[in-house]
């Protein structure tokens, strides 16, 4: 097969505008944090409808900073769900925290905020929490995470955190945008509601800057302490101290991370959020159409959007839930798509499955049974809004004899 008919599985759509933002943002003269991060941050914050947002190198700094703003303190504890990418939990380990690995629903992935809340429970209670040692700390945070791009329980999430005293801290790296329906019955933008909320613009997310983050939320004090600590938690402007308009002269009030986005990353960004909602219009319509053809299979289901969500589409994860016709196994199956000629990938490992929690936390293989379940059959799909109705066919087409029936 030539290199060129091979569907990646996951592919930026990068456009004129963008190209020429970047053009002139070298011209210019000014590569560092600037006036284009400056501007990427209020027009995400008015995309949001939050007061604050602020601008980082990666989804992972921006968690980091958030953990950090909320006073987050070694020993202490922090909800995470098993089921998600390494950054969400490693960002509580920076801490010396400890974090609380949470199963999964089975219908939408995500956290499954009623083991959450028997968690809570038991530890308010003083009870034995699988993977917390004894001696910890007390709960701080909770860290929903939107998997694929769908909605977390967050009416749910928020109403734990309201009744222990907790900080809701999404993270919102596969959602932007996605929506879920408030308890008054009102669409909210995922992101919107929690404490804050943590966005990553890596090469595959919905809109992307190459790598990149931002951090939002409505608190006046947790912006300017995210905002301060992005930047070695030198005073405020830090970042126009060679431009005409700052000074030489700052104070260093704690020891910061150098986690700032460059102005040439928000260059690119600026443009990408503006065609935020016609990308997200696309990838719906991609998920529709993968629905329809690869419905009906006996071993295979395709993911649904849950009544009070909108699905940001992110990823389409199958599930090979029965015996294939053809024999294959999970990984087999990926490799026999790669031969035809198709990317895809598995998300995620289980975190209690990773020898770093193993070793750390004493976690067994079989801990977590939905996670673990849901990990031995998913499958990502390619999606994004650049691929063709053509290469939708070829993908679905591949699945099917790879599955065994066409
Ligand atoms: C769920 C989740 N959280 C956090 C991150 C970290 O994002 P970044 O690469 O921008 O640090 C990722 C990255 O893919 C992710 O999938």
């Amino acid at each position: 097969m030539n290199n060129s008919d091979f569907i990646k599985f996951f592919k930026p759509s990068i456009g004129q505008e963008e190209i020429n933002e970047v053009v002139e943002c070298l011209k210019s003269g000014w590569l560092t944090t600037g006036a284009r991060a400056k501007q990427f941050e209020s027009d995400f914050a008015q995309y949001m409808g939050v007061k604050h947002a602020v601008a980082v190198n990666s989804c992972t700094a921006a968690l980091h900073l958030a953990l950090e703003a909320v006073g987050l303190q070694e020993n202490e504890l922090v909800l995470v769900p098993d089921l998600t990418f390494a950054a969400t939990a490693e960002v509580v380990r920076y801490f010396n925290a400890i974090p609380v690995l949470v199963d999964s629903n089975e219908n939408d992935f995500c956290m499954n905020m009623e083991e959450a809340a028997d968690i809570l429970e038991r530890i308010a209670a003083g009870k034995k929490v699988n993977g917390v040692p004894e001696g910890h700390g007390k709960v701080r945070a909770i860290i929903p995470m939107h998997y694929a791009g769908q909605a977390a329980n967050l009416v749910k999430c928020r109403k734990l955190c309201d009744k222990y005293d907790l900080f809701m801290v999404e993270d919102c790296a596969h959602t932007c945008p996605g929506y879920y329906l408030d308890e008054e019955g009102k669409w909210r933008m995922t992101g919107s509601t929690g404490d804050i909320a943590c966005f990553s613009f890596y090469a595959n997310k919905t809109i992307t800057t190459g790598e990149g983050g931002m951090a939002i939320t409505n608190n006046e004090n947790w912006a300017s302490r995210m905002r301060v600590m992005s930047l070695h938690g030198i005073s405020k402007d830090a970042w126009k101290r060679f431009d005409k308009s700052g000074s030489w002269y700052y104070e260093i009030s704690a020891p910061g991370f150098k986690y700032n986005m460059p102005d040439t990353a928000a260059a690119i960004g600026i443009h990408q959020l503006k065609k935020s909602d016609i990308f997200w219009e696309r990838r719906r319509s991609v998920a529709k159409k993968f629905t329809e053809k690869l419905s009906g299979l006996s071993w295979l289901l395709t993911p649904s959007e849950m009544p009070g969500r909108k699905h940001s589409w992110l990823m389409y994860v199958i599930r090979l839930t029965g015996a294939l016709p053809s024999g294959l196994l999970r990984n087999d199956f990926i490799e026999k798509l790669k031969e035809k000629g198709i990317g895809s990938s598995v998300h995620y490992m289980p975190l209690h499955m990773h020898p770093y929690y193993i070793e750390k936390y004493g976690f067994h293989k079989n801990d977590f049974p939905i996670a673990r379940k849901l990990f031995e059959e998913m499958v990502s799909l390619p999606l994004y809004a650049e691929l063709s109705d053509d290469e939708i066919d070829r993908i679905c087409l591949a699945v099917r004899e790879a599955g065994g029936a066409f």
